[in-house]
């Protein structure tokens, strides 16, 4: 069954604590999930799994790749348990580090992938080159707003944007 936004929100905002994600914002992602009917999961920078216990929530099989740092990494193993999917992976390593990338393109495709690791410009050149194609069905960017991310989206043509005027994040998304 599908789970509700609502029910979704209260689990990444008091349960686990993440207070970096806008509420329309997330619930428009999460509402483009379920149109799209996204199954398979990528998030590049989960964090302490704020984004991905709500974009993840219906799909079969989520990979949250991090850095896995220590102050975040137990609420990213704790978020990767509330997600009820038959195949849930943590990667951790840098993102760009060729031995990350091959476990992540080992578990792929997926239907959607979020980019939201590192905001300097490299970095998220790099994670959309890398990461890009091995989503079948969209892209997500967040911090569309934010000057780097925002550099590179506008580089590689833009796309939908689901902005609220009260934040300065932003996603960004690119339909394959
Ligand atoms: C803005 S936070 C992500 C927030 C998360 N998506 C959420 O909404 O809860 C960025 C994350 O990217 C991770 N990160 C930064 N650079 C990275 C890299 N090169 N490879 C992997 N993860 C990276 C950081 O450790 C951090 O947890």
């Amino acid at each position: 069954m599908t789970k509700r936004f609502d029910e979704l929100w209260q689990l990444s905002t008091v349960d686990l604590n993440s207070k970096v994600q806008e509420r329309t914002e997330l619930m428009t992602a999460y509402g483009l999930m379920q149109t799209l009917q996204a199954r398979s999961y990528l998030e590049i920078g989960a964090s302490m799994g704020g984004s991905m216990v709500v974009l993840g929530a219906n799909c079969t099989k989520v990979v949250a790749v991090d850095l896995f740092e220590q102050h975040s990494a137990p609420t990213l193993h704790l978020a990767m348990k509330m997600i009820s999917a038959p195949h849930v992976v943590g990667v951790a390593g840098d993102s760009r580090d060729p031995k990350t990338i091959a476990k992540v393109v080992a578990h792929g495709p997926y239907d959607v992938v979020l980019i939201d690791g590192g905001h300097d410009y490299r970095t998220v050149q790099s994670d959309w080159k890398t990461y890009g194609p091995l989503a079948t069905k969209a892209v997500f960017f967040h911090d569309i707003a934010q000057p780097y991310v925002k550099i590179l989206w506008n580089e590689i043509g833009g796309g939908l944007e689901i902005k609220s005027p009260r934040t300065t994040m932003g996603f960004g998304v690119r339909f394959v």
